[in-house]
């Protein structure tokens, strides 16, 4: 499987103001491309003769089981890849044996993707709204379906500037709404989810709004959108559990430094106090071996599970995540690791 095959075909499938809502990023795009590349450009130094004849590429993350370290990210309006949206995807992690974390702005409603694949792992993605007597609500809701952990998503105080958005006055197509929140975006001269996300989601977070969530839901809380080993040693000390290492897929702020950069700086700074993941630009079995090398327990992906939904439904997103994660255990063979836990920064150059 070649992700850049399966991307060519979602764009011939979907149509084309989404297929530029999913596959675009922020301004110039210069981080989009950067993302991917910068996988690419560190360079392995294999171990040999390390006996890899089983090679095992399960993990957990926050306690929970997974087959493979290829968990799939939050991700807005799926139902515009595949008519049967989330609760495909939710079925194709289910039987690829990994964690799908639900985004805030589905388009299906939290309570109906858990009822699609019952016993699966499953975190919530949290956007805040200023309401916050909503967001309690949405969180206990969460809760009460079986979301394991609360993936806070911090890099969106406001939306980036996504020019093919704006000249598409892109907005969900009619049928399809935010199922969680109950509306579409509004139709507006420029992108429609931008000016729900700028009129709606509450730019005054701060750290100590990580105690608060806890507090509220009992659950762990992972901080999604950290690019910076001081954020997420204060992100720790508030109380999460967990951090992801994220610019949002390139569509937040233009020039970030990349995730596959910033990883390393995290990782050392948080230490073995909480989980740290990765995602952006990960489309190789040699990306998420890196990435584990770097210091994270396992890596999130982002649009090569749309256009594998996109494909083909629940069985296209299955297909993605169990084909990387055949190129993680090719990977792992090759660089002389019989498991993760062997995987160290030595792997690389
Ligand atoms: C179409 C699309 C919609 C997204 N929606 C959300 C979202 O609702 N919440 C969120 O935290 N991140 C969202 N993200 C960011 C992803 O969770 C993830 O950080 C990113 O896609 C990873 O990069 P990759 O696409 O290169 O794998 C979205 C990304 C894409 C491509």
């Amino acid at each position: 499987m070649d992700i850049v095959s399966l991307q060519q075909r979602a764009r011939e499938i979907i149509e084309p103001g989404a297929y530029d809502y999913y596959a675009g990023g922020a301004d110039d795009e210069v981080t989009l491309v950067e993302n991917e590349t910068a996988w690419q450009a560190l360079r392995l130094r294999p171990h040999v003769l390390r006996d890899v004849s089983g090679v095992d590429p399960s993990t957990t993350v926050l306690g929970q089981p997974v087959r493979t370290p290829v968990l799939l990210a939050p991700a807005a309006y799926q139902r515009m890849a595949h008519d049967e949206g989330e609760t495909a995807t939710a079925r194709g992690a289910a039987a690829a044996g990994t964690l799908m974390c639900v985004s805030t702005l589905a388009t299906v409603t939290l309570e109906d993707v858990a009822t699609a694949a019952p016993g699966a792992p499953r975190w919530f993605q949290l956007y805040v709204r200023k309401d916050r007597v909503w967001t309690a609500e949405l969180i206990a809701r969460a809760k009460a379906s079986g979301y394991t952990a609360l993936v806070l998503t911090v890099d969106v105080p406001v939306l980036g500037r996504r020019r093919r958005d704006e000249k598409n006055k892109f907005t969900l197509p009619t049928g399809l709404t935010m199922a969680n929140v109950g509306t579409a975006p509004p139709k507006v001269e420029g992108s429609g989810l931008a000016a729900y996300a700028d009129s709606e989601l509450d730019a005054s977070l701060t750290f100590d709004d990580i105690g608060w969530l806890g507090g509220l839901s009992g659950l762990p809380v992972v901080i999604k959108g950290v690019l910076r080993g001081d954020d997420a040693v204060d992100a720790v000390a508030a109380g999460a559990a967990g951090i992801v290492v994220s610019n949002h897929g390139a569509r937040q702020l233009d020039t970030t430094v990349t995730t596959a950069f910033a990883l390393r700086e995290v990782a050392e700074a948080v230490g073995d106090r909480a989980e740290v993941y990765v995602d952006g630009g990960i489309r190789r079995g040699t990306d998420v071996v890196k990435a584990v090398a770097l210091g994270a327990r396992a890596v999130f992906i982002g649009r090569p599970m749309l256009w594998g939904l996109a494909n083909g439904g629940a069985k296209g997103v299955e297909d993605v995540v169990t084909e990387l994660t055949e190129e993680v255990v090719r990977a792992l063979m090759l660089c002389g690791a019989a498991r993760l836990d062997d995987v160290g920064a030595d792997l690389l150059a």
